[in-house]
């Protein structure tokens, strides 16, 4: 189990189009527990593959950090099957130090995925873990919280912006 390095905005690989998980091997293990380890040393609440620099539809969502009793969830190849309602909330990414913004998403889905054995669930949830579930799933797609944000609000971070880009 490893620490990976976050990427940053800037980077091509967080705008790809992420590829299906094929089958569940020793490598795809190794890379799920090292996302975990990750996520948990940058104590985030969502880490997808791409954030690692691996363009694969794998996500983590750990909501230790707001609830002492979660344990780390794996993603792999998830579908949003239902959504609905509205709930607005801050919102930061790994990938974005610095930045937060509230945004609304969908308050409500229903999603299913493969675990780390590879087996299907299907799991319901609210409020905090549907917004981190529909945060990282947008990452799979190589889309990005500030491609929600508002145009007055992305004004506000373009220089965050440009400086993160030219570091990346
Ligand atoms: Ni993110």
């Amino acid at each position: 189990m490893a620490i990976r390095p976050i990427v940053k905005y800037g980077d091509p690989v967080l705008r790809k189009n992420a590829e299906p998980v094929v089958e569940i091997t020793p490598e795809i293990k190794e890379l799920v527990a090292d996302m975990i380890a990750t996520i948990d040393d940058a104590h985030g609440l969502g880490l997808a593959a791409p954030q690692v620099g691996v363009s694969l539809r794998i996500f983590i969502v750990d909501l230790s950090a707001i609830d002492m009793l979660a344990e780390p969830k794996v993603f792999i190849n998830p579908e949003i099957i239902e959504k609905d309602g509205e709930h607005e909330y801050e919102e930061g990414c790994l990938s974005f130090p610095g930045i937060y913004q509230r945004l609304v998403r969908h308050a409500r889905i229903k999603v299913k995925a493969l675990n780390e054995n590879g087996e299907e669930f299907i799991m319901e949830t609210e409020g905090m873990a549907a917004r981190a579930i529909l945060h990282e799933y947008d990452h799979l797609e190589g889309i990005l919280f500030i491609d929600h944000f508002s145009a007055i609000s992305r004004a506000l971070v373009d220089r965050k912006l440009k400086r993160l880009a030219k570091s990346a």
